[in-house]
C-alpha cells in the first residue's frame, strides 16, 4: 500500500496554539492522503459574514466561543475530515469531548520564537493585537499548556520540520492509536 491509500475513517482534529501550522498541515494532509479540511476560522468568518477581529469586537469573544462549539456539534456526523481548530477551541471542555468522540485529536507545538515568526505582521488574530512579542506569547502559552496537552490524543512537535514529514508523522502515529 502506497503512502496516499491510507485511508483513515476518522477525524483528525488540530490543535495548538496560533502559529503552530494547524492550517498549513491540514492542507498538507488534504494534498498527502486526500482529506477533506475543515478549517473552523475560515468557515466562522464566511458563515457570519465578517472576520475573526470584528466577530470578537462587534459581539465580543463568547459569541465567537459558541459559534465554535455549535461548529464542532454540527462537525460530529463527519468522517475522514481534518478539523483544523481555531487556537482557543480546545480550551473549552465540551469541545474536547465531542472533538474527541469522533476523531484523534493531534496538539501541535512550537517555539514561541516561532509562533512570533509564523504569526508576522498580519492582524487577524485580536488575542494578540499589540502584544506580538516572545514573553507575552510564552505567558498565553504557559496558561493554555495543561489544557492543550489533556485535550490531545497526541502530541507533534513542527519546529525545524518540513511540513510532509508532520503529516506522516501524524498518520503513523494516529493509526497506531487506533489499533
Ligand atoms: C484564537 C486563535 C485564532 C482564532 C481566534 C482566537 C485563540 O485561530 O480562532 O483569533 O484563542 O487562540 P488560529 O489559531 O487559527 O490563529
Amino acid at each position: 500500500m502506497g503512502e496516499n491509500d491510507k485511508k483513515i475513517s476518522f477525524n483528525i482534529a488540530l490543535i495548538g496554539f496560533m502559529g503552530t501550522g494547524k492550517s498549513t498541515i491540514a492542507a498538507c494532509m488534504h494534498t498527502l492522503y486526500g482529506m477533506e479540511v475543515v478549517e473552523m476560522d475560515s468557515l466562522i468568518e464566511k458563515r457570519e459574514g465578517m472576520s475573526i477581529p470584528e466577530i470578537f469586537e462587534k459581539y465580543g469573544e463568547e459569541h465567537f466561543r459558541n459559534l465554535e462549539t455549535s461548529l464542532l456539534i454540527e462537525l460530529q456526523g463527519k468522517k475522514n475530515v481534518v478539523i483544523s481548530c481555531g487556537g482557543g477551541t480546545p480550551l473549552r471542555k465540551k469541545n474536547v469531548s465531542i472533538m474527541r468522540k469522533t476523531g484523534k485529536v493531534v496538539l501541535l507545538t512550537a517555539k514561541p520564537e516561532s509562533i512570533l515568526e509564523r504569526v508576522g505582521e498580519n492582524h487577524d488574530r485580536p488575542l494578540l493585537e499589540g502584544n506580538k512579542n516572545v514573553s507575552f506569547i510564552e505567558e498565553m502559552l504557559k496558561k493554555r499548556k495543561d489544557r492543550y496537552e489533556a485535550a490531545a490524543d497526541l502530541i507533534v512537535a513542527t519546529d525545524g520540520r518540513t511540513k510532509e514529514e508532520i503529516c506522516d508523522e501524524i498518520i503513523e502515529k494516529v493509526l497506531e492509536l487506533k489499533r
